[in-house]
C-alpha cells in the first residue's frame, strides 16, 4: 500500500525569531520545507504528502504537487502533535486504517531517500512502528537544581530521536488522542505510541539529519546542503 507523509508545519520558529517562520527561509532557492517534502517525496513508495499549516500562514507556495506527487495541506494546531493529529483525520478516506505514515518535521531539511528506505523497511517489519535516531556522542550530565553535576549518564543506550518517524495510520493518531485527553505533553510521535505500551524499533540515521531551531543552525544548515549540491 501507499505510504503518506504528514508534515507539522505550523509553528512560528520563536527560538529562531526573525519575520518569516523557519520553514519558509531558503537554501538554494528552495525553503527548507521544499528540501524536506523532497526527499520524502522521491522515495518510490511514498504516494502523497499532507502539511499541517498555521490557520494565519501567508506564505505557503500553493503547491498542490512536487514530484508528480499531491501535496495537500490542512490546519495545524496549538502543540506539534495538535498539529500531526490533525493532518492524519486530512488524510484521504482512502488512505487505510493500517497504512504506514511517515511524520516529518519542516525544518529537518538535510534527509536524505535512503534513510527514509532503512526507515521504511523497519516499520514495515515493526509491530509498534519504528524512527530515525542517532547515538548520542556527549558525555551526559545530570544536573542538581544549581546546575552542579549530580551524576554521569551512561550514554550507551541513548540516542537523539530524529525524524521521520513511521507509524500505523490509526494506531498514531489514537495514541496522539489519549496523550491529549491526558493532557500529556507529547514531543515526538514516540513518545505518544510509548505512553501507551509500544516499543517502537530505532533505525541509526546520519547524524546531520538537524532541526533548525536557532540562526546558528541555519548558517550550518546551508553548509551542509550546499555541499551535498557540489
Ligand atoms: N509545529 C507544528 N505545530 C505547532 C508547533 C510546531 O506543526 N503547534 C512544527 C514546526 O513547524 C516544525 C516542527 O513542528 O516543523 C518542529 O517544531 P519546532 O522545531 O519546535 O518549531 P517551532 O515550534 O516553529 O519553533 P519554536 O519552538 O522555536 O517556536
Ligand atoms: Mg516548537
Amino acid at each position: 500500500a501507499g505510504i503518506w507523509v504528514v508534515i507539522p508545519a505550523a509553528g512560528r520558529g520563536s527560538r529562531f525569531g526573525g519575520e518569516i517562520p523557519k520553514q519558509y527561509l531558503c537554501i538554494d532557492g528552495q525553503p527548507l520545507i521544499a528540501h524536506a517534502l523532497d526527499a520524502l517525496l522521491a522515495h518510490p513508495r511514498v504516494v502523497g504528502a499532507m502539511v499541517a499549516l498555521a490557520a494565519d500562514d501567508a506564505l505557503w507556495p500553493g503547491w498542490t504537487e512536487r514530484l508528480g506527487k499531491p501535496v495537500l495541506r490542512c490546519i495545524g494546531g496549538g502543540e506539534r502533535a495538535d498539529s500531526v493529529l490533525a493532518a492524519l483525520d486530512a488524510l484521504p478516506a482512502s488512505v487505510p486504517a493500517d497504512a504506514l505514515v511517515l511524520v516529518h518535521d519542516a525544518a529537518r531539511p538535510n534527509l536524505r531517500t535512503d534513510d527514509v528506505a532503512r526507515l521504511i523497511e523497519a516499520a514495515a517489519a515493526s509491530a509498534d512502528g519504528a524512527i530515525l535516531a542517532a547515538p548520542v556522542r556527549d558525555t551526559l550530565k545530570r544536573a542538581d537544581a544549581d546546575a552542579r553535576i549530580a551524576a554521569t549518564e551512561p550514554r550507551e543506550r541513548l540516542w537523539r530521536a530524529l525524524t521521520p518517524q513511521a507509524f500505523r495510520r490509526d494506531a498514531l493518531a489514537a495514541a496522539l488522542r489519549q496523550a491529549r485527553a491526558d493532557g500529556a505533553l507529547v514531543t515526538d510521535e514516540a513518545m505518544a505510541m510509548e505512553r501507551r505500551g509500544a516499543r517502537p524499533k530505532l533505525v541509526e540515521g546520519r547524524e546531520d539529519n538537524l532541526k533548525v531551531t536557532t540562526p546558528a543552525d541555519l548558517a550550518l544548515m546551508e553548509f551542509l546542503l550546499q555541499r551535498r549540491g557540489v
